[in-house]
């Protein structure tokens, strides 16, 4: 296992250019399973989520070719069970059970492990599938769907804690093939939602509302073959932007969308930074004494969940009282732990966490957890005194593409050292 050494104090500058979106390359990869047709889709990022995507997809009977950011799938024939050894590195495999129960109209998929970010149930999406016809048993921790036929329904989604997007990606994929026309309420609205939606509807797909909270699906008896480029990673956008606030001169993303980022920027301006935009690129610069915010995660358009860690790695220098409030996922802080090793000076109190901004945080040893989390560590060594050592950096390679890398090139001194 790889670890990163950060030494604090670099002060990052220039420009960086972002990856493709992870969070829709994977629904989109799965989709190419609704088609017997070759499907083209351009900068899908180098991750190790994305590895395992493709290795299912395979694992399913289909042809996958990867040509650097470029990945063609052919699946002529689906196999419909994806078993546990491949399921169980990836949470996000469960989202290959809308488009096999689309195209096989039976599915048999195991159960997504467990997740340090709190409990990531599949209800709502096993909801959505019975609403269109499909009987559903859980059993040997494998979750099996079977339909002899999909009829189109008016389905609400939205969960106890707002709507779910890969339970919204799910019955989708399943819908566009249902016989009869199909209503999502309390859709998920997120940006990679609308992608998988631009791509389904590129195969020959009938879907109408993407973005909003009402999806409408007229179903289609086939879908062929398409080319697609994913969306920039607003994510890894946001992750940048903050490495920028935390240790930056003036740091440009290039190859962004700025209207994804909204939730962000105004953050970020709302803690005193400066974020000049760009038709494809944003530059955030300080812009005095940075100030300590309110914050709360919402879903799309609110700010993001996954951004929660970074802005609190910020926000434990920031001088002053800063609330942060998680609504997606309310036991989300494995970050905080690891960022008190290190001085911050923070108190969960249930899905709050009250940051008394500390002058300066100290290197020291900690251990990346989930995706996020590991970047926020990352982030906070790159302005503490000393080394900070953050091990377990597979987390990390999940979702970033060479973050370690790209750091670098803005100046930061890090290292990537065998563990
Ligand atoms: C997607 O996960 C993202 N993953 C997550 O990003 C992201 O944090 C999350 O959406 C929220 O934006 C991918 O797209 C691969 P949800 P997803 O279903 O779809 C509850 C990252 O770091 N819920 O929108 O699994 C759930 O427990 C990852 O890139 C139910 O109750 O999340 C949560 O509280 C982490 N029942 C809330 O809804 C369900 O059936 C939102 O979850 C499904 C979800």
């Amino acid at each position: 296992m790889d670890k990163i050494l950060v030494h604090g104090g670099n002060a990052l500058a220039g420009s960086i250019k972002i990856s493709g979106s992870k969070n829709s390359a994977l629904p989109i990869l799965a989709a190419t399973l609704l088609t017997r047709e070759p499907c083209t889709i351009h900068r899908v990022p180098d991750l190790s989520d994305t590895h395992y995507m493709l290795q299912i997809l395979m694992h399913l009977g289909a042809q996958v070719e990867r040509a650097s950011g470029t990945v063609t799938v052919t699946a002529e024939k689906a196999d419909s069970v994806a078993p546990y050894d491949v399921v169980r590195k990836m949470r996000a495999s469960v989202c290959v059970l809308g488009p096999l129960l689309g195209r096989c109209k039976e599915a048999t998929v195991a159960l997504p492990g467990g997740c340090v970010i709190g409990d990531r149930p599949i209800d709502l999406h096993l909801k959505g599938f019975e609403a269109l016809g499909a009987a559903v048993r859980v059993e040997g921790g494998d979750v099996k769907v079977f339909a002899p036929k999909l009829n189109g329904a008016v389905i609400n989604l939205r969960g106890k804690f707002g709507p779910t997007v890969l339970g919204t990606d799910n019955v989708m994929m399943a819908a566009v093939l249902a016989e009869g026309t199909t209503v999502i309420e309390g859709a998920a609205a997120e940006p990679e939602v609308c992608d998988l939606a631009d791509f389904l509807n590129k195969m020959g797909a009938k879907i109408e509302g993407a973005g909003t909270r009402r999806l409408i699906i007229e179903g289609v008896k086939e879908l062929h073959g398409a080319e697609h480029d994913i969306i920039p990673d607003r994510i890894e956008a946001g992750t940048f932007l903050v490495a920028g606030a935390i240790a930056g001169k003036a740091v440009t993303i290039n190859r962004a969308e700025p209207k994804h980022l909204t939730a962000i920027t105004n953050a970020l301006t709302g803690c005193g930074f400066k974020v000049e935009e760009k038709t494809n690129s944003l530059t955030v610069s300080p812009n005095g004494v940075a100030k300590p915010l309110e914050l709360a995660t919402e879903p799309y358009p609110g700010f993001p969940t996954d951004m929660q860690a970074q802005m609190c790695a910020l926000l434990s220098t920031t001088d002053g009282i800063s609330v942060v409030t998680e609504n997606v996922f309310p036991q989300r802080y494995m970050h905080v732990a690891e960022l008190k090793r290190m001085g911050a000076n923070m108190q969960l109190e249930g899905p709050t966490a009250v940051i008394q901004g500390v002058h300066r945080l100290t290197g020291a040893q900690v251990m990346a957890s989930d995706l996020r989390a590991s970047a926020a560590l990352v982030l906070a060594g790159l302005k503490a005194e000393g080394i900070t050592e953050v091990s377990r950096v597979y987390h990390i390679d999940r979702g970033y593409e060479h973050l370690d890398e790209k750091l670098s090139e803005l100046g930061a001194h890090i290292e990537r050292v065998k563990d």
